[in-house]
């Protein structure tokens, strides 16, 4: 993507439908069969598609409906469903992790290639499988592949994450729906995302019972049926153009947020002097006349400071009055971005987890590379506050995870363009 920065954004955007809750609610759908599971609101992403693309090999029949203002895809799923998961396209994406759970469920057994995805650190699914192993799987990973089998059915327990891991709540869920009893399952990971497959799995008639403590409850039933539920908006997204909007001082609203899922994100621009108004479920941010005050970001499972915000609230504060510092705590490798952004004239020094960004009053264009997802969003935007032109190449990471983000920056005045 090439950027003529500098320019300020204006005007008005909607949200996309998150990645990482139609992740998992797309999965839901192999609990079916014969029946079908309607979804409203998934965005047009290349993990959607590989997860889509994933779920048809096994054997279901994705229906998708797309115009301008509707997303929807219809999952009619057959009596038998296949339990291989395809090598090629699990390795695609960390996402496809999340068949582990539904499939070992509905058929009994399942083999899944160990997944790929950013480089953002280690990723182990260990939690996943101590949990599956829990409820009465057995497991053998041969070959970079997982083999899990039951015999019956899996059976409801009570378990407990070392860790609140978002992927192993979401595959415990989904395999404790079709579980002989209950499962109760504690330090759950808190996400929006997680209230969204609850009520995915409700819609198809589980009961589930999210507990205030951080636990779940779960009441394993024969089999499920048809349903229709809606994927939640993206919070990552939102908070992505709310930075850009910052960065280039600019004048934009964005509609369809929940403003509860990103209150880490607000607490923290509001002590960083940043100026916004929020009412219902509309944002607004204002240009500010002075720039951000150096602030501390610690990132932290929800309702912390998110992971996926990261990198993009780096690049805001390259910019900022002063020296702050972020501490990341859920991924190893996530300031790969950093030299890419000290390549635009940032100044930000690493040491272990922390960095710690000395702000400059202006960056400066420059050719740069995004190496993960969140990496090249932050790129994106502190190319657009930049002086000059930004090539932002390998935007493949980009395609991931945000839908027509040119076309979205465009609307909003910013001179970016494809180039290959
Ligand atoms: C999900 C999101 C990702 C987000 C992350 C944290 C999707 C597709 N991805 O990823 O965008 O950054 O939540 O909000 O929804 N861990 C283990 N063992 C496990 C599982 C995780 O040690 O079995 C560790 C990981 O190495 C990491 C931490 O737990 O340090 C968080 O991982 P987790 O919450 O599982 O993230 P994902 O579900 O992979």
């Amino acid at each position: 993507m090439k950027i003529n920065g500098g320019i300020p954004l204006k005007g008005t955007i909607k949200t996309q439908g998150a990645k990482n809750a139609a992740l998992p609610v797309m999965a839901v759908c192999l609990l079916l069969r014969g029946q079908t599971l309607t979804l409203d609101n998934v965005p047009d992403l290349y993990d959607i598609n590989t997860m889509i693309a994933l779920i048809e090999d096994l054997g279901v029949n994705a229906e998708i409906m797309r115009s301008e203002n509707k997303s929807q895809i219809a999952f009619h799923v057959p009596e038998e469903i296949k339990w291989e998961v395809s090598e090629n396209l699990a390795r695609k994406m960390r996402g496809s992790s999340l068949l582990l759970g539904p499939v070992l469920a509905s058929c009994g057994r399942v083999s899944l290639p160990l997944p790929g995805g950013c480089s953002i650190g280690a990723r182990p699914i260990d939690l996943h499988l101590k949990g599956l192993k829990q409820m009465g799987a057995d497991i053998e990973i041969q070959n970079g592949i997982v083999h899990a089998s039951v015999k019956g059915k899996l059976r409801g327990r009570r378990i407990y994450l070392d860790f609140p891991s978002v992927g192993a709540t979401e595959n415990l869920m989904m395999a404790a729906s079709l579980a002989k009893g209950e499962t109760i399952i504690e330090n759950i990971a808190r996400e929006p995302e997680i209230d969204n497959l609850a009520a995915a799995l409700r819609c198809i008639g589980v009961p589930v019972e999210l507990e205030g403590t951080g636990g779940v409850r779960i009441q394993g039933i024969e089999s499920v049926h048809s349903g229709h539920e809606r994927v939640i908006p993206d919070r990552i997204e939102t908070c992505t153009y709310i930075l850009a909007g910052i960065m280039t001082n600019g004048h934009i609203k964005i509609e369809d947020i929940v403003p509860s899922h990103i209150d880490a994100i607000l607490a923290k621009l509001e002590e960083a002097g940043a100026k916004f108004s929020v009412r219902r479920n509309v944002i607004e941010i204002f240009p500010a006349k002075k720039r951000l005050h150096p602030i501390s970001v610690k990132t932290m499972p929800y309702p912390g400071f998110p992971t996926d915000s990261q990198p993009q609230m780096g690049a805001a504060l390259s910019i900022a009055r002063g020296v702050s510092t972020i501490e990341e705590s859920v991924f190893q490798a996530r300031f790969l971005y950093a030299q890419e952004l000290n390549r635009m004239g940032a100044d930000i020094q690493i040491s272990r987890d922390v960095a710690v960004i000395r702000g400059v009053e202006r960056l400066k264009g420059a050719n740069v590379k995004a190496t993960d997802l969140r990496a090249g969003a932050a790129l994106i935007i502190a190319g657009l506050s930049a002086e000059g032109e930004t090539i932002v190449e390998d935007m493949v990471h980009v395609w991931r995870g945000y839908e027509a983000i040119d076309k979205k920056l465009k609307s909003l005045g910013a001179q970016v363009e494809l180039v290959s």
